[in-house]
């Protein structure tokens, strides 16, 4: 922006002088005091301070009018601007647009008492996009994935075709260095490569983009919120691959440990598990006497135990020739 010409500072004085000059400039009523134009998002909000009181005790009044596009001024009745006690005059109360965001809009406010009234106070000229404070993007969503952060929002504000929005994301573990993504364009934003099982804290932040104008304004960070994150594909294989093999190899090392002690003591364990040759009762019996037993069983049950009996006889045999082998040494 170029600076102002020379002459306008004299001019100003000039004017000042002639107001000075003036025969009632004692009956002049004040003017409003510190005018501020609060702009955050869409909220365009006018503010003052009242005017210094007086010995007239009639109430002071205050009028706003703006100019822009045409550059003569307006009145503000619609939006109770006009004839107002309240110290404020808000252009974008009760759902209304307020003046475009891409015009340059011009303001000027003064009391009223009476039939009395102050001097305009002038705001300096001020275009929406290029003087709004940009809020932290809204509806902040995050949700915790594998080794990553799926972050959802809304922009700050609506804007129109001149301007867009771009959001970065500034993230750090809770004891590491801060890093930021970005910009992206999209409402969603995915924050890979995150370790499993680590809490991370972000901020997320929307810039505004007018494009005709190549200007970037940065916004205010969203409060910090700190998550989670679950495990990753990679660590999931690990688990479902290691865990099983983990304890095949685990069952693997405890049969080769049980294998070498068996070596290592086998005659000893031979020893332990080597039952004494034992031949049940009933054998022994028919061994003493095979014709009398068989007579025997057969007087005490006749037919049900013809199964028992073939088997009697066929096991007779092989336990005999072992008991045989059993002994030959
Ligand atoms: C203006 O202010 C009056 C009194 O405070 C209120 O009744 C009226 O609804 C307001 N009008 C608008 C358009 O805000
Ligand atoms: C708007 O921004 C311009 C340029 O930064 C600045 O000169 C002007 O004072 C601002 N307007 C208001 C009302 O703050
Ligand atoms: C951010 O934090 C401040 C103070 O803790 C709180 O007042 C405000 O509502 C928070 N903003 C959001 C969007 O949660």
């Amino acid at each position: 922006m170029r600076p102002p010409p020379l002459w306008l500072p004299s001019l100003l004085l000039c004017g000042l002088g002639a107001v000075a000059s003036s025969p009632d400039s004692f009956s002049q009523l004040a003017a409003p005091l510190k005018p501020k134009l609060h702009l955050y998002n869409d909220e365009q909000i006018l503010t003052w301070e009242p005017s210094p009181s007086s010995d007239d005790s009639r109430p002071v009044l205050y009028q706003v009018e703006y100019s822009y596009i045409d550059g003569s001024w307006h009145m503000l009745d619609r939006l109770n601007c006009t004839d107002i006690i309240e110290t404020k005059c808000d252009f974008t109360g009760g759902g209304r647009l307020g003046f475009p965001h891409s015009c340059t809009v011009f303001l000027r406010v003064r009391a009223k008492q009476g039939n009395r009234n102050s001097d305009w106070v002038r705001l300096d000229p001020f275009q929406h996009y290029e003087n709004v404070t940009v809020g932290p993007p809204k509806n902040i969503s995050v949700t915790p994935g594998r080794g990553s952060l799926v972050i959802h929002f809304s922009p700050p504000f609506d804007v129109v075709r001149e301007a867009t929005f771009q959001y970065l994301v500034h993230y750090w573990e809770k004891t590491g260095t801060q890093q930021v993504e970005g910009p992206f364009k999209s409402n969603s934003i995915v924050l890979g490569n995150l370790k499993p099982f680590r809490v991370y804290c972000l901020q997320t932040e929307a810039q505004l983009i007018l494009k005709n104008k190549n200007i970037r304004r940065r916004g205010l960070l969203s409060n910090v919120s700190c998550h989670e994150t679950t495990a990753d594909a990679s660590t999931r294989l690990q688990q479902v691959i290691l865990i099983p093999v983990g304890i095949f190899i685990l069952l693997l090392a405890l049969t080769g440990a049980c294998f070498i002690l068996f070596l290592k003591y086998q005659s000893r364990v031979k020893y332990w598990f080597q039952a004494p040759p034992n031949i049940p009762e009933q054998i022994k019996e028919y061994l003493k006497d095979p014709d009398q037993f068989i007579l025997e069983t057969l007087d005490k049950d006749n037919s049900p135990k013809d199964d028992s009996w073939d088997s009697v006889s066929i096991i007779s045999s092989p336990e005999k020739e072992q008991d045989d082998v059993l002994q030959t040494p």
